[in-house]
């Protein structure tokens, strides 16, 4: 109790606060940074082109054209795909990781849990089809304990990109829902349209998120498409939701004694 008063205090006293990756999640529930390592960001772009490339055959390579090639109707069985393919990749997490690395270690830990597979979205115009609309992810499995690395593989702006609702305008959010008669995603929406943040992002950048505040996407009404990378971190010893360790999640980083100490059966005295 004690630490979380403690955690509230500093966030209204931002102004007084350094500005540390943590104290910025904290003010703004989300962080934009450039990559860690643009090598590795630019790796696993030619690992989609050259996965795309595989399952449609006159793909351009210009993930900006995707819809171009593919159908709304073939979308997800191309996603679907690409998503095996990659994951199979075993430089994948590595890559993934190191995009971040140090923004992590500052606000996760250095004994991290990642998720087994990293989520590949594609945003088409006009695509109705994959849609997520207003939701915090521990509404649905994942524990308030886990941060999502949100990777665009093109530019992403307007709704071309995610919105979410700054910390800030959280309680506005609880007062909302409880007055709301009929609490839908939609009427969410619609309730709070004016507090939401669009995230613009150059791609190079990365989206680190707070994912127990409210976000999602519309239909992108850009003229090109949208593919992006998501995966979640956590403390591997932290507490899980119904995504669990095993299931979802995969240890990824573990110090020599947490090994010992996980390995370790007591001899029957
Ligand atoms: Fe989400």
């Amino acid at each position: 109790m004690i630490f979380q008063i403690q955690i509230l205090k500093d966030h209204f006293n931002m102004k007084k606060l350094p500005k540390t990756y943590s104290n910025i999640l904290l003010k703004n529930g989300y962080l934009i940074i450039n990559s860690e390592n643009y090598g590795s960001i630019e790796w696993i772009k030619n690992l989609i082109i050259k996965t795309i490339k595989k399952n449609v055959k006159k793909f351009d390579g210009e993930l900006n054209n995707l819809h171009k090639f593919v159908s709304i109707k073939k979308l997800n069985k191309i996603r679907m795909s690409v998503y095996n393919t990659i994951n199979k990749n075993t430089e994948l997490k590595k890559k993934y990781f190191s995009v971040c690395n140090n923004v992590i270690d500052e606000l996760v830990g250095n004994e991290l849990a990642i998720q087994k597979k990293i989520n590949i979205s594609f945003q088409l115009p006009k695509d109705n089809s994959s849609l997520l609309s207003l939701h915090s992810d521990v509404w649905s499995g994942d524990s308030p304990y886990e941060i999502v690395v949100w990777i665009p593989m093109v530019d992403v702006y307007r709704t071309k990109s995610m919105y979410i609702l700054p910390q800030n305008k959280y309680s506005k959010f609880l007062n909302t829902l409880k007055k709301l008669k009929n609490k839908s995603s939609n009427q969410l929406y619609k309730k709070l349209k004016n507090d939401f943040i669009w995230l613009n992002l150059k791609f190079g950048q990365i989206l680190i998120f707070n994912q127990t505040l409210p976000h999602g996407n519309v239909i992108n009404e850009e003229k090109t498409s949208r593919i992006s990378l998501n995966c979640r971190f956590k403390g591997l010893f932290t507490p899980y939701g119904t995504k669990t360790l095993g299931d979802f999640f995969e240890p990824f980083s573990m110090k020599v004694i947490s090994k010992i100490g996980t390995n370790y059966k007591l001899p029957k005295l």
